[in-house]
């Protein structure tokens, strides 16, 4: 079931850049115009598999090998400081990728009630949610654990492909 859920994790991470592409263009072009109820569905669909990710990331943090694991096992970490924040890989998965991908995803979040939110003029709004987009996406970009950074992690995750 970890390997099925891993899957799913990494591959919606596909999704959730691609939709957050798509969300920018919507924010950009033609961003003088009223905010759609086409644009709204697609700022939907962004927040619901960033949540996903959330719960499968979560899972994985807590249950797997790369999370509070390395907060709780003395024997491997016995050393906090040194073995985990010292240590590149560690403090990645320890640190780094939950804290970047949940500030990413609370700005996510907050895109839905902008996005909702009739009383702000097309321009502002539009502005405002394109400068929040491309936050997220800087952010999710760099917290992203790439094949050419970390040994073990391929493009595609399942499907026979790794
Ligand atoms: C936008 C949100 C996120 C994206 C795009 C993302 C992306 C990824 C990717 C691409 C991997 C590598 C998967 C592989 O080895 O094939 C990964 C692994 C992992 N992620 Fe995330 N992640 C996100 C959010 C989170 C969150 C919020 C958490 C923790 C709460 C989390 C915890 C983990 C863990 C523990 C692993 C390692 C799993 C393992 O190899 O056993 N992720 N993530």
């Amino acid at each position: 079931m970890y390997q099925g859920i891993l899957a799913v994790h990494s591959l919606l991470r596909w999704l959730i850049l691609l939709f957050l592409i798509i969300n920018i263009a919507n924010s950009l072009v033609e961003a003088n115009t009223p905010y759609t109820q086409k644009d709204k569905s697609w700022n939907l669909r962004l927040l619901i598999v960033a949540h996903l990710n959330l719960l499968t990331g979560l899972y994985q943090y807590i249950f797997g090998g790369k999370g509070l694991n390395y907060f709780t096992d003395k024997v491997a970490y016995p050393n906090f400081g040194h073995d985990v924040m010292a240590n590149a890989v560690n403090r990645f998965w320890a640190v780094e990728h939950i804290t970047g991908m949940i500030i990413a995803i609370i700005i996510i979040t907050l895109t839905r009630r902008i996005s909702m939110n009739d009383n702000i003029e097309p321009g502002p709004k539009n502005k405002k949610l394109a400068i929040m987009y491309i936050v997220a996406f800087v952010i999710i970009l760099a917290c992203i654990p790439w094949p050419f950074r970390f040994d073990g992690v391929p493009w595609f995750r399942g499907f026979g492909l790794n």
